[in-house]
């Protein structure tokens, strides 16, 4: 046993369909709820729209218009070294509506070269199967995820799409940040996560969300099982957003509060992981009295499949404490926030902590005991270009380099079994919180502004041959 870097590391950058393809209805895709969130701003929420209105701007209908520059961005990526690429495939360019019988064949073809062109560089695609794309006709037909029947769709889609890529894509993921959705009252969360459109304040929005990611966590059980039938070779994980949450102080009763805060985030992971609910969450219903539908035949399912490793993103930490009016400790999420006063945040008031990447990996090894991949990290911040058409982004090279730093603690000092590293935004894209261009992520810069002007010209950051450094020297040259 080597506790170091393995020589086939997944070393590489991570984007999503809708935040960067563009061509929302070309080649007969269909609208995704991506296509009626406006654009907001630094604590402006997107508004999710009935439709597509005729005088409102969605920033992802255009995107960076990678449908039509995938090649010069994947030559790019090369270019670094990238050993991986994390995308996703959109589902409404597959099955458009969402409950088809059958498949788009042009969006198909769409992807089989994205993959052709990866593997001529010896690229390896790492794919979500649904990152907060779902079919539009199924959010506003089936009211999204809350349907048993969507359960169904997606099976039908990932069945097509494990068919098709059989040979050309190993690694896959099933829904990207399936336990955003614990905090409930957030609109945006809801709707990405699990296609629930409904007000902040719904009374029902708990209960929903219970429902809807039962529902998703039987889907992705049974994809797993499925795609390892179709090819015994896949490696089929889950996705989380992994943001450690710290007690605000050493009060008993803030520690506690952040145990039950990680319960209520991470249960999941325990579903995805281990089969089945854990005890404290059937508890929580029963003495809440929550009654989602969950079969047995469903316990079943989870059983049977679980996932091969564990995909996460890690942005950031998070600080808890306990309120007064909450002996129970229950968590959404913002009610409980507190500042740390340790920590520097990002312009978009992210705090910044590397040591919290390493106490994640730790945690997940702890509580999984799967190979993990770190499959989003990464500085979302506002770039110059200088009169020469550089981008001097010290600022990010800071942040990843700190970052990575972490990661090989946790695997040479630790043993955390880490076997990719994906930032996310490797090319700059449409965030998703925001709908802005300019919180950017990328070691790519693209010509575009948060009202869709630009020329789309892509331009290469200091931290672009920061990185090819770092994958040359399998991550000895930080
Ligand atoms: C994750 C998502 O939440 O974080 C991505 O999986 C997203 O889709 C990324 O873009 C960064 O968030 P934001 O809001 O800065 O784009």
């Amino acid at each position: 046993m080597t506790y170091s870097i393995p020589k086939d590391f997944l070393w590489g950058g991570a984007v999503a369909a809708h935040q960067l393809e563009g061509a929302w209805q070309t080649d007969g895709k269909g609208p995704s709820i991506a296509d009626v969130m406006t654009a907001g701003a630094n604590g402006v929420p997107r508004q999710i729209t009935d439709g597509v209105q005729p005088d409102r701007f969605y920033p992802n209908h255009e995107a960076i218009d990678f449908y039509h520059h995938y090649k010069e961005d994947i030559k790019l990526f090369s270019e670094m070294g990238f050993k991986s690429f994390r995308t996703s495939i959109a589902w409404a360019r597959i099955f458009p509506q969402g409950d088809e019988d059958h498949p788009n064949e042009a969006g198909l073809q769409f992807y089989d070269d994205i993959f052709a062109e990866c593997h001529k560089y010896g690229i390896e695609p790492v794919i979500t199967l649904a990152h907060f794309e779902i079919p539009y006709h199924l959010v506003q037909k089936y009211g999204g995820w809350r349907d048993r029947r969507v359960i169904d769709f997606f099976i039908r889609f990932a069945t097509t799409v494990f068919k098709r890529y059989k040979n050309q894509v190993k690694y896959w993921m099933t829904f990207n940040e399936i336990n955003n959705q614990t905090t409930y009252t957030e609109q945006f969360l809801m709707a990405t996560d699990s296609g629930l459109v409904l007000e902040p304040d719904d009374p029902k929005s708990e209960a929903l969300m219970y429902q809807a990611a039962h529902y998703e966590l039987v889907a992705s059980a049974l994809a797993v099982k499925i795609g390892h039938e179709i090819n015994p070779d896949f490696e089929i994980g889950c996705m989380l957003n992994v943001s450690p949450l710290y007690p605000a102080t050493c009060k008993p009763e803030d520690n506690f509060q952040a145990l039950k805060a990680m319960q209520r985030r991470y249960w999941f992971a325990d579903v995805h992981a281990l089969g089945c609910y854990p005890r404290h969450m059937e508890a929580f219903f029963q003495t809440n009295g929550f009654r989602p539908d969950i079969t047995a035949e469903d316990r079943v399912v989870l059983k049977e499949g679980t996932v091969d490793y564990i995909g996460f993103s890690y942005y950031n930490s998070a600080t808890v404490a306990a309120q007064e009016n909450n002996p129970e400790f229950h968590f959404v999420g913002p009610e409980a926030a507190q500042e740390n006063p340790y920590l520097q945040a990002s312009d978009w008031g992210w705090p910044i902590d590397p040591l919290g990447l390493r106490y994640s990996l730790n945690w997940l090894a702890d509580h999984y005991h799967k190979p993990l991949m770190i499959v989003e990290n990464g500085l979302g911040a506002k770039d110059e270009v200088t009169a020469e058409g550089k981008i001097h982004d010290d600022y990010r090279i800071a942040y990843l380099k700190a970052h990575v730093q972490a990661m090989i603690d946790a695997i040479e000092k630790d043993g955390v079994p880490v076997i990719g590293y994906t930032p996310w935004g490797c090319i700059d894209l449409v965030s998703a919180g925001t709908g802005q261009m300019s919180k950017r992520y990328g070691f790519i810069y693209v010509d575009r502004d948060d009202k869709g002007n630009g020329s789309n010209k892509r331009l290469k950051k200091d931290s672009f041959y920061w990185y090819q450094k770092v994958i040359a020297t399998n991550g000895k040259n930080l």
